[in-house]
């Protein structure tokens, strides 16, 4: 498999800090510390990022298009409602490369805001409500796809 792009979103890099009692104390460092051990034992390689910005965001996924990445993403705030983000997901989509959907929290359960993605219609799968686990669930996923 070619490398997977692990991709985080707006205010991840706070986890650890923010809403602890929704999103835990592990710092982002701290889960992809446990993503590279995940990685490792599965035999991929990643590549794992976070930026606030929705363009970079479309730009990695771009990149992901050209190179022919897998992905995994926790889009933050922007599940609900970049439109752009899915768009060019949905370019993967098109080209048959796999896209995962994770969140550490369970949108679902929580307010009337977070229950819509629309993201989710054109990922593989979505892995939700697993706390920082939801990513190692996605490595597994992968590699068993
Ligand atoms: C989140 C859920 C989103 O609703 C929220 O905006 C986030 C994190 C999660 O991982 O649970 O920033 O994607």
């Amino acid at each position: 498999m070619n490398k997977v792009l692990i991709l985080n979103g707006p205010n991840l890099n706070m986890l650890g800090a923010r809403e602890p009692e929704v999103y835990g104390f592990e710092t982002l460092a701290e889960v992809e510390a446990a993503c590279a051990q995940k990685a490792n034992s599965l035999g991929i390689e990643i590549d794992f990022r976070q930026t606030s910005s929705e363009a970079q965001l479309v730009d990695w996924i771009h990149e992901a298009f050209a190179n022919k990445n897998a992905v995994i993403i926790n889009p933050a705030a922007l599940t609900h409602y970049s439109y752009s983000l899915r768009d060019a997901c949905a370019m993967l989509q098109s080209v048959g490369l796999s896209l995962i959907e994770v969140h550490i929290s369970n949108p679902h359960n929580r307010e009337a805001f977070r229950h819509n993605s629309v993201i989710s219609s054109v990922a593989t799968g979505v892995i939700a409500g697993f706390g920082t686990n939801s990513y190692l669930l996605a490595l597994e996923a992968l590699a068993h796809n």
